[in-house]
């Protein structure tokens, strides 16, 4: 029986530190990548903790890279154990500054994408009836924030689409994950930190309020932001427990917030909560403006 997993998004950050602690703990990784040029520090990582990692293309986007990967990964291993649908991007704005386009690419990545990759895995596993397929999801997929609604829609998205799944797919032996981390430091908020076009005009009436969540996102990511291998063991518990958990919360502030929404009245929250982010983001404005 094989313990073959894919990893999709594997050239930085979460991919890549959950190949390589997958690795390191008896699993066989079939490490993906949409652009196999991105692979340096990939390969310093293997090399570092003497790992091996088999390499392939896929880019969620193109099924036909889907198909040819993980048709590798069942050749090769005589099955296919996990995938860890990872791959993801974040365009930063408000909804009004975010074009149509802009909020379909990331849709496409973050959601179509992680759709496409699962409904190729699935055949495998129903036929192996075992498997288990794990979603990158974010806190921000369960409290949205203002200035990421285009991140924050996906990710809510792939929590619905994950708890229907899990529903449809247990009876077959097929485990569905959803991993909720809250901020971890990654290239995600580094050079993969993309921006809507109308969001850096000064003119647009959202700039400064975007300016300042900008600043205080940089400031969070400073305070609480956790190292990737946190969200690597949460994903690791996944794959290995017998009955493995819908939802894996990453970060001590992630699990507060969502344990607070989750238990608090909606009023509540919204005072609690939404309110005060509305406060915090528009401070200078707040005399002048009319908001919240
Ligand atoms: N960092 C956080 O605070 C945080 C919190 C919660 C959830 N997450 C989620 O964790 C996942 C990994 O993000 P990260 O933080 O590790 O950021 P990252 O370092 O930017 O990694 C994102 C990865 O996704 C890849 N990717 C983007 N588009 C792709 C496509 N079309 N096909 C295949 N791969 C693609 C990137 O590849 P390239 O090198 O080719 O761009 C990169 O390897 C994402 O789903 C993200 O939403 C992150």
């Amino acid at each position: 029986m094989t313990d073959a997993i894919l990893v999709t998004g594997a050239s930085s950050g979460i991919g890549l530190a959950t190949a390589v602690y997958l690795a390191k703990h008896r699993f066989e990784v079939y490490v993906t990548l949409r652009d196999l040029g991105h692979r340096d520090a990939l390969d310093a990582e293997a090399a570092r903790h003497n790992v091996k990692l088999n390499v392939l293309q896929l880019d969620v986007n193109d099924q036909t890279s889907i198909d040819k990967a993980v048709n590798t990964v069942v050749e090769r291993s005589g099955g296919i154990y996990a995938v860890i649908n990872n791959a993801g991007i974040l365009i930063r704005g408000y909804f009004e500054d975010l074009s149509d386009e802009e909020m379909r690419r990331v849709f496409n990545t973050n959601v179509f994408g992680t759709m496409a990759v699962t409904r190729t895995v699935l055949p495998f596993m129903r036929a192996a009836q075992r498997g288990r397929i794990i979603i990158m999801s974010s806190a921000g997929g369960k409290i949205a924030s203002p200035g990421a609604s285009a991140y924050c829609s996906s990710k809510f998205a792939l929590e619905g689409f994950g708890e229907s799944l899990a529903q449809e797919v247990l009876p077959f032996g097929v485990h569905v994950s959803l991993i909720e981390p809250g901020f971890i430091q990654t290239e995600l908020f580094g050079r993969n930190r993309h921006t809507a076009a109308n969001a850096s005009d000064p003119s647009r009436p959202y700039y400064q309020w975007f300016q300042r969540v900008e600043a205080l996102t940089d400031e969070q990511l400073r305070r609480v932001g956790k190292p990737p291998i946190k969200v690597a063991k949460a994903v690791y518990a996944a794959l290995t427990a017998d009955r493995p958990r819908l939802r894996y919360i990453v970060g001590r502030r992630a699990k507060l917030l969502i344990n607070l929404r989750r238990y608090a009245p909606g009023e509540l929250f919204d005072r609690l909560w939404i309110r005060q982010v509305v406060r915090r983001t528009t401070r200078s404005e707040a005399s002048s403006q009319r908001v919240g």
